[in-house]
């Protein structure tokens, strides 16, 4: 069935098709076609950072960017979802055509550059979802706004998304931001994490729960970048981290049509690199800090491939582009299928730190 929808798509030029993708999976979801919210597979809750994940499968950022599709999402079975990237007030990103589909390497290049309509048209329909599962938030700042007054974008996104969101990812990662990966490194990540710790704190008591904060890394840092920047967030207690965003390395789609475009790349040729990033992370984090391994896999053997280098989560995007949603049944098949042997437990319950 995916495989007659993705030669029309392919058809398309990637976001033109990526448009169309989301109208349909809306109206699916309005007709029934979709099937009830993890109708997919029988579940296996995982806790993790207060929170009930339906199952360890969830669909990463820049999908759902303005969060226009969380209930048809939620149906296709994922244990949570992420949305975002937002920023505070909205914006058009980079110049189109941003995304390029790779087919030959299963990947992706996009320079989309954070279009979307902002935090509170976004805030707003996360408040009449009807997905009962995690959504997590990401957040970022706009293109306008100078590198130095970037905490004060963070801050108003996160304030702004506070009661609806589950988790907040922080984005310091996308490469199509101009400086905004100078937030990774450690003189500068931990005053911008610390203030987003305290605004935290403030909005904490004034509505009456906890809601995480995670942060959302590159798979460029190199080796001693890496470490630095998990000594900072270890030191804060931040709740969790997500690697890998895209990477600016080329060496998996030399000489292929479309390599050269700036932006980032996505998809099977990050799959290594991101995994090798978890590991390390892994290694500097501890074993108890939440880490949600993201980066290339499109099926259920790379799923636990993550898994084993230390991923508590895992996300797809590119390969949903590719595989279409038998990869969600896939993943969360496999999933349930290995957890169910090592911790027989009964159907899940949601919980959200919010009420
Ligand atoms: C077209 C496109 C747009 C993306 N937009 C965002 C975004 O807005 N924010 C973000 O944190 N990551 C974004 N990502 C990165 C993904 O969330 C993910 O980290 C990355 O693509 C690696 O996973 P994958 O290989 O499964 O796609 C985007 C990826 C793609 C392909």
């Amino acid at each position: 069935m995916y495989a007659l929808a993705r030669s029309l798509l392919f058809a398309l030029e990637a976001e033109r098709a990526h448009g169309l993708t989301l109208a349909g999976l809306r109206a699916g979801h309005r007709l029934g076609l979709l099937g009830p919210a993890g109708a997919a597979a029988p579940a296996q809750p995982v806790e993790l950072m207060g929170l009930t994940f339906a199952n360890r499968i969830g669909l990463a950022a820049g999908f759902d960017k303005n969060a226009t599709c969380v209930d048809a999402m939620g149906a296709l079975g994922f244990g949570f979802l992420e949305v975002g990237t937002l920023t505070p007030r909205s914006q058009e990103g980079n110049p189109r055509p941003r995304v390029f589909r790779l087919p030959r390497a299963r990947a992706v290049i996009n320079r989309m550059g954070f279009p979307n309509e902002g935090v509170e048209a976004a805030a707003a329909r996360l408040r009449r979802r009807r997905y009962a599962g995690v959504c997590g938030v990401n957040i970022g700042k706009n293109a306008a706004t100078p590198l130095e007054q970037a905490t004060a974008d963070y801050v108003a996104a996160l304030q702004a998304v506070y009661e609806c969101a589950d988790y907040v990812t922080v984005n310091i990662s996308s490469p199509n931001t101009q400086g905004l990966r100078q937030l990774q490194q450690g003189e500068q990540l931990r005053p911008l994490l610390q203030a987003l710790l305290a605004a935290r704190a403030d909005l904490a008591a004034r509505v009456g729960w906890t809601v995480p904060l995670v942060v959302k890394l590159s798979p460029d840092l190199a080796a001693d970048e890496l470490a630095a920047t998990a000594q900072v967030i270890r030191e804060l207690s931040l709740d969790g981290v997500i690697a890998t965003n895209t990477t600016l390395d080329r060496s998996g789609v030399r000489g292929l049509p479309d390599a050269d475009r700036p932006g980032g790349l996505s998809g099977a040729p990050l799959r290594e690199r991101a995994v090798a990033v978890v590991h390390a992370l892994r290694t500097h984090l501890g074993p108890d800090m939440p880490l949600i391994g993201v980066g290339g896999i499109s099926s259920a053997a790379d799923a636990a491939t993550m898994f084993a280098a230390g991923a508590d989560l895992i996300q797809v995007y590119t390969g949903l582009i590719y595989r279409g949603p038998a990869l969600v049944r896939e993943l969360v098949a496999a999933d349930y299928a290995s957890r169910r042997q090592a911790t027989p437990q009964g159907p899940p319950q949601a919980r959200h730190n919010r009420p």
